[in-house]
């Protein structure tokens, strides 16, 4: 083949599968062109000032999910700004946050500044899944993988949830018995003690009573713990280090929440290891089929297990929650939606109580109603990831490595461009074949190597006490129209208290 033949075969071949590269039209022949690529300096943002006064003037840190749409429709899919002495870029489109997430690495690195990890150094405290980084995090993660990410392994957790359900389904029929209408008052704190209580028999296959009729004490708060600490960790984030000596309230608040955590969790994790020493010293044969055992099993230093099931009951208590509470919202506002609900479990159930895993799975519509919750108030509003060890480009910038980068999931999940009707809770999008959307627009569980561990216990456990719920009362809104807007506490929680009728069925 003449060599100028095989050089222009090669050339639109390279130009094909590298854009940066083309073939030159005279010399039909491969030239090497940089695109050049833009630069932090030349990306848009709000300077530092206005930001801080969207901040701390106009609320803006229980705003930071809306700030999102703001920010994107002011300066596009991608911007800067200073978060307090953090700068960070925004990144708002699913195609640029799928660029992100790709390149993130063997060891994904969530964010390298954070208070949760400065508190632990302070005290001295193991990092947990949440907080660990590197070969640390990765050796905990394919211990905790083994049991939280087999779907059998999973599954097997059915019957101790299923009893806590049940307790749920007993406890708002004593709440709502308070009431003429029967309505339960504020169902996300109910949802946060359902969620500890899940949590906990998960961790320690025993029960803590946060669903009797006269809640423990330290229940209460170790829940009261959490919404602290998670109201005090945007404050202490966006507050230059320099301020904490000046303004001492926050961060103190910030490490007396997180002390009571870890003296909770370290109370029961302790009990536990009493009673199966005590079995041991009797002779008795000891087994377990919770988290904690495992993970002592594993050997891992008791430190270490303090770290990581202090983390564990934190990240049960509000996702679950705030999950629960938006789904009965919007179907408490959407009847029509619950009756075809409804339906579904009482067709799959055939007269059974309780329902299963597997017939959970059965239930497609479930499964599109906590979607389609999850899309519209996504948890985490906005992740993030850091580069650690290059520079990478996405879209037409290069992002300096080590750079903390936002990924907005709030606006990418309520964008017109993605989601028809994006603001309105229409389940039954996820159920048609013709209406794809984009995969990286709504991923409330993250992605990835680093992506929720817990994500199948809380789908479980979601969908077991949904349907549940569902089998026992029709749900309406104490007072039609009446509407919650979604509020960033770090997570994204009901603004105020979600009021519920629940009538029985
Ligand atoms: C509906 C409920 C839940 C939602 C929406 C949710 C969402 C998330 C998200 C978005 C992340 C970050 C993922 C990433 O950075 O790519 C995450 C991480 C994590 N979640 Fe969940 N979560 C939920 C429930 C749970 C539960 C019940 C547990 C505990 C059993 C849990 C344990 C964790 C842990 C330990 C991590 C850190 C994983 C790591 O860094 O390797 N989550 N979750």
């Amino acid at each position: 083949m003449p060599q100028t033949l095989k050089l222009a075969g090669r050339a639109s071949l390279l130009a094909r599968c590298f854009p940066e590269i083309w073939a030159d039209p005279v010399l039909k022949a491969p030239v090497r062109v940089i695109k050049s690529h833009k630069t932090l300096d030349e990306m848009p943002g709000p300077s530092a000032l206005s930001f801080f006064s969207d901040l701390f003037c106009k609320k803006g840190l229980s705003r930071l999910h809306e700030l999102q749409i703001e920010g994107k429709a002011k300066y596009g899919p991608m911007w800067k700004a200073s978060f307090g002495p953090i700068l960070t870029v925004h990144v708002a489109d699913p195609s640029l946050i799928e660029q992100v997430l790709r390149q993130e690495g063997k060891h994904p690195i969530r964010s390298a500044i954070s208070s949760w990890k400065d508190y632990r150094e302070c005290r001295g405290h193991a990092y947990g899944l949440l907080t660990a980084e590197g070969e640390e995090w990765q050796k905990t993660r394919s211990l905790l993988g083994k049991h939280m990410l087999k779907p059998k392994e999973v599954e097997s957790y059915t019957g101790t949830l299923n009893d806590v359900v049940s307790d749920l389904i007993r406890r708002l029929e004593h709440q709502r018995s308070f009431h003429d209408q029967h309505v339960v008052k504020n169902v996300a704190d109910e949802f946060y003690k359902f969620g500890l209580e899940g949590i906990s028999s998960v961790l320690f296959e025993s029960r803590i009573g946060c669903l009797e009729p006269k809640v423990p004490q330290e229940t209460e708060n170790f829940i009261s713990s959490i919404n602290t600490m998670f109201i005090m960790t945007l404050l202490t984030m966006a507050m230059p280090k320099v301020l904490h000596r000046i303004f001492p309230k926050p961060w103190q608040k910030f490490c007396e929440s997180w002390d009571y955590m870890f003296e909770f969790a370290k109370g029961h994790i302790d009990k536990r290891m009493a009673e199966v020493s005590e079995k041991i010293s009797r002779g008795e044969k000891v087994e377990g089929k919770y988290l904690t055992y495992y993970l002592a099993q594993e050997k891992l230093s008791m430190k270490s297990i303090y770290g990581n099931v202090t983390e564990l009951l934190l990240a049960g208590v509000d996702t679950i929650s705030s999950t629960l509470s938006w789904s009965l919202y919007e179907l408490s506002r959407h009847p029509e939606v619950q009756t075809a609900l409804h339906k579904e479990i009482a067709a799959v159930m055939k007269g059974s109580a309780i329902p299963t895993a597997a017939d959970v799975a059965q239930m497609p519509l479930l499964k599109a109603v906590v979607k389609e919750a999850l899309r519209l108030y996504p948890v985490i509003p906005g992740n993030a990831r850091v580069i650690s060890d290059r520079d990478i480009q996405v879209g037409d910038y290069l992002i300096p490595k080590k750079t903390l980068i936002t990924l907005c999931h709030y606006a990418t999940s309520r964008d017109a461009k993605y989601f028809s009707n994006p603001n309105s809770f229409q389940p039954e999008r996820w159920l048609r074949k013709d209406d794809a959307h984009h995969p990286y627009a709504s991923i409330p569980f993250g992605f990835g190597k680093r992506s929720c561990i817990g994500r199948r216990i809380a789908e479980l456990e979601v969908y077991l006490a949904l349907s549940r719920i569902l089998m026992h009362f029709e749900v309406k809104p104490e007072q039609e129209g009446h509407i919650v807007r979604p509020m960033t506490r770090t997570l994204l929680v009901p603004e105020k208290e979600i009021n519920l009728q629940f009538l029985s069925r």
